[in-house]
């Protein structure tokens, strides 16, 4: 069985931004859990070769590096081939994003809150698509200053519309501390540190195992297929 793949997909696309830094999390987090079968090196056996036939490859996917702009489609996603709806799409970049989701068959939502919901961004790049969604499992994991759960609850439902196979734990990450930089911002700027306070929270308030059993979640679904 070839490797599946899972997405980790970085929401929020403004300059500078929390988003990619907390998705680094995420992917750490899940790239480093002994229980799921990543096709990653084990640090104990680095030389080992992964004969797992169920093994994950975890991803990340910047929406910001996929310039889209606000949703200009002439076709209706969801009337077009199920088979192979990239070529119908009419815009080149509808196109090129359409090749990106197909290319994998689990997504990791990683969203702020903004305003008690996601980021434009976010769904503008989930309404360009329909059949590149539509039945893959899908988890979410959500940050704000109490957690983001409000974008949580929006986006599964959004994700449910898609007929995505949502699954049920999503971690919701207190941020506290970690901050941007305030003043002048240039490019190298953009990546900011989490705050140890931040980590130690989350640790405490059982996070990382939530993320560990979404992954768990999403392994067993793509088992079903
Ligand atoms: C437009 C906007 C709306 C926001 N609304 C909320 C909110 O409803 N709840 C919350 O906890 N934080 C809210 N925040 C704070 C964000 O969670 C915080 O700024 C975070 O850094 C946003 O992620 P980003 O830096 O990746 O864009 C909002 C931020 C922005 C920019």
């Amino acid at each position: 069985m070839p490797p599946k793949r899972i997405a980790v997909v970085t929401s929020s696309t403004r300059s500078p931004r929390l988003n990619p830094t907390i998705t680094q999390y995420v992917y750490d987090v899940l790239t480093s859990d002994p229980t799921l079968p990543t096709n990653k090196p084990s640090p104990a056996s680095p030389s080992a070769i992964d004969t797992n036939p169920r093994h994950i490859t975890f991803t990340i996917v910047d929406l910001a590096k996929q310039s889209l702009p606000l949703y200009d489609e002439a076709v209706i996603p969801a009337s077009l081939p199920a088979d192979n709806p990239t070529p119908h799409y009419t815009k080149r970049h509808s196109r090129a994003w359409s090749s990106v989701v197909r290319g994998y068959d689990a997504f990791i939502f990683v969203t702020p809150q903004y305003n008690w919901s996601i980021p434009a961004s976010l769904k503008n790049a989930l309404d360009y698509l329909y059949h590149e969604w539509k039945g893959k499992p899908a988890g979410i994991v959500s940050y704000g200053s109490r957690g983001g759960g409000k974008a949580a609850d929006h986006l599964r439902g959004v994700l449910t519309g898609l007929r995505m196979r949502v699954v049920r734990t999503a971690p919701g990450l207190a941020v506290r501390h970690t901050g941007l930089p305030v003043g002048a911002l240039s490019e190298e700027e953009e990546k900011v540190e989490l705050d140890a306070r931040d980590v130690a929270g989350w640790k405490e308030a059982g996070v990382e195992g939530m993320m560990r059993n979404l992954g768990m979640e999403l392994v067993c679904e793509l088992d079903k297929e």
